[in-house]
C-alpha cells in the first residue's frame, strides 16, 4: 500500500505531476492545498475574519475531502487567504488529521502539498520535492491566466509568487522544505512528460 508524497512551492508543477502519477499507478490522489483553500473559502463566504485561529480551526474541521473542486478554489484571493490561515497551528492540526486518514486509503495514495514528506506522511514510501525557478513558475501562472481570457501583469505575478514562497517557507509550523530523504525534481527546463518520466524512474526504483 504505497504512499507517495509530493511537495514543492506554488506552480512548480506538482499538481499535474501528482495526477499523472496517481493515474499511472492506480492510486487515490489528494491535493492538500485544496483543503487549505476550502477552509479559506468557507471563511470568506461566511464573512468571517481570516485572523481568528479558533474560528478558522472550526471551519477546517468541517472540510469535506470528497467535495474539493480546484476549478472553484483556484481563484487568486482564495489562494492568498489559504496561505494566511495555513500559518495557524490549530488549522493545520485539523487538516493534517483528515489528510492522514486519506493517506491510509487502499490500494495506496499520492498526496501533494508543502509538508507531506516532512509532517503529514514522514514514513511515505517515495518523497518527491518538485521545484522550478520563481521566474519559470510566474511565467506558467501568467500564461494560465492569459489562456483563461483574463488580463495579467507578469511583474505582479512574479511578486505574488515570491510573496507566497516567503510565507510558505517562513512560517514556524511545518514550513515548506524538502524532507531529508526527498528526491529533487527541478522542472524549470523540463516538459510535463519529462518531469513525469523522471518521477516514474524514481518511483519504480522503490516500488519494484
Ligand atoms: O498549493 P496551493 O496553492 O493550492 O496551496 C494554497 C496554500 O495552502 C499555500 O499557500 C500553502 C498552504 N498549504 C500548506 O500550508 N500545506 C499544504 N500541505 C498544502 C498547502
Amino acid at each position: 500500500m504505497p504512499i507517495i508524497a509530493i511537495d514543492g512551492p506554488a506552480a512548480a508543477g506538482k499538481g499535474t505531476l501528482s495526477k499523472r502519477i496517481a493515474a499511472e499507478y492506480g492510486l487515490h490522489h489528494l491535493d492538500t492545498g485544496l483543503t487549505y483553500r476550502a477552509t479559506a473559502k468557507a471563511l470568506l463566504d461566511a464573512g468571517l475574519p481570516l485572523d481568528d485561529e479558533a474560528v478558522a480551526a472550526e471551519m477546517a474541521l468541517k472540510v469535506d475531502l470528497a467535495g474539493l473542486d480546484r476549478s472553484v478554489l483556484a481563484v487568486h484571493e482564495i489562494g492568498e487567504a489559504a496561505s494566511k490561515i495555513a500559518v495557524m497551528t490549530p488549522v493545520r492540526k485539523a487538516l493534517v488529521e483528515a489528510q492522514r486518514r486519506f493517506a491510509a486509503k487502499q490500494p495506496g495514495t499520492v498526496l501533494d502539498g508543502r509538508d507531506i514528506g516532512t509532517v503529514v506522511c514522514p514514513g511515505a514510501d517515495v518523497k518527491l520535492y518538485v521545484i522550478a525557478s520563481p521566474e519559470v513558475r510566474a511565467k506558467r501562472r501568467y500564461d494560465e491566466i492569459i489562456a483563461s481570457g483574463k488580463d495579467a501583469d507578469y511583474a505582479q505575478v512574479l511578486a505574488d509568487v515570491r510573496l507566497r514562497d516567503e510565507r510558505d517557507m517562513g512560517r514556524a509550523d511545518s514550513p515548506l522544505k524538502p524532507a531529508d530523504d526527498a528526491h529533487l525534481i527541478d522542472t524549470s527546463n523540463l516538459s510535463i512528460e519529462e518531469a513525469f518520466q523522471a518521477a516514474k524512474t524514481m518511483i519504480d526504483k522503490v516500488l519494484k
